[in-house]
């Protein structure tokens, strides 16, 4: 008999006709997500689970599944997860490094010149017919080229933008991470660690691009923004928890920073109605990863992994490999 499997969201059909030639899959083919007793539900006697980012993975689902033996996302994120309940649990982790950073770097670069140079600001007004003539400070906004970029979270896609800001717009780097780079990439970026309040006061754009935990939720939040220049932008690519929303909201609306740029929420698909009103704030629906060929590659990857892992080979990107070893 063949393990069976949930796909619990959409997928694309080349990975339905993979994982349908190796399991007994069930597919969620509705497309909002299944709510969590819907979730619990469906993985009853699965041997794995095929997610995104919308499925919770809780240490209480896990023990209503106790069949389960692999749960593979298709994000490189994984604060849906508990990973530590699974890894105890035995149950293997795996996620889609490196297959999005280039594509994620280019929308943080992108997210963060429609921000400094008012992109969505110029666009509304001239659909709602405000384009009247010329004046020598319309909708100036701030420069890119040559200013300092500020890098919160210095991984794979981090390192992507600092490239992007180095070489193509030849920018100064300052960052901040938990480890410091290795001394060569450092000197090839011609990137300075700083301390995560230098970055503030340093930067002219920053962007944050550091994985969401318990320890950085709201850590960008008033006393941090208090600490930026006015003409600061902020870009966040990275999770909404990141960003205490009603402290940016007050400090975009007395301009204490100049704008921000924002592809994910806290809550989302619900945006703080804060941020909403604002001119200053670019919006957009958590698409950093979101061309085709990119989201091809995530999903290919995640029924990598799960046929992987449950046909006794070694997955390619394991969170938790020590569960194979155990
Ligand atoms: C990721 O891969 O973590 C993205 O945020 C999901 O779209």
């Amino acid at each position: 008999m063949k393990p069976r499997v949930l796909i619990a969201r959409r997928a694309p059909a080349a990975v339905v006709e993979r994982l349908s030639a190796h399991f007994d899959v069930d597919c969620h083919a509705g497309e909002a997500p299944l709510a969590p007793d819907e979730l619990r539900a469906r993985l009853a006697g699965k041997a794995g689970a095929y997610i995104t980012g919308t499925e919770r993975i809780t240490a209480e689902l896990l023990d209503a599944c106790p069949g389960l033996r692999a749960v593979c996302t298709m994000t490189v994120g994984y604060n849906h997860i508990d990973l530590a309940a699974c890894t105890a649990r035995g149950v293997l982790v795996t996620h889609t490094p490196d297959v999005l950073t280039e594509t994620t770097a280019d929308f943080g670069f992108a997210l963060l010149m429609a921000t400094a140079r008012r992109m969505s600001e110029g666009e509304r007004l001239l659909r709602d017919g405000g384009w009247k003539s010329w004046a020598w400070d319309f909708l100036a906004g701030a420069d890119v080229y040559n200013t300092t970029l500020g890098i919160l979270g210095m991984g794979r896609i981090g390192q992507a933008i600092a490239r992007r800001g180095r070489f193509g717009f030849g920018m100064q780097l300052v960052y901040h991470n938990r480890s410091r780079l290795a001394a060569d990439i450092e000197a090839e970026l011609g990137a300075r660690h700083v301390a995560k309040d230098e970055l503030l006061r340093q930067a002219d754009h920053l962007v944050l691009v550091l994985p969401y935990s318990a320890e950085s939720h709201h850590c960008i939040a008033a006393a941090e923004l208090a600490l930026m220049k006015p003409t600061a932008t902020l870009v966040n690519i990275a999770r909404g928890g990141i960003v205490d929303e009603d402290a940016l909201a007050a400090a975009l609306r007395e301009r204490r920073i100049a704008a921000a740029g924002l592809d994910v929420f806290e809550g989302e698909p619900r945006v703080n109605p804060a941020l909403l009103s604002l001119p200053n704030v670019v919006l957009t629906p958590h698409i950093a990863s979101a061309t085709l060929p990119t989201r091809l590659a995530m999903a290919g990857l995640a029924a990598d992994n799960l046929v992987a892992a449950l046909t006794g080979a070694t997955p390619p990107t394991p969170l938790n490999p020590e569960v194979l070893s155990a």
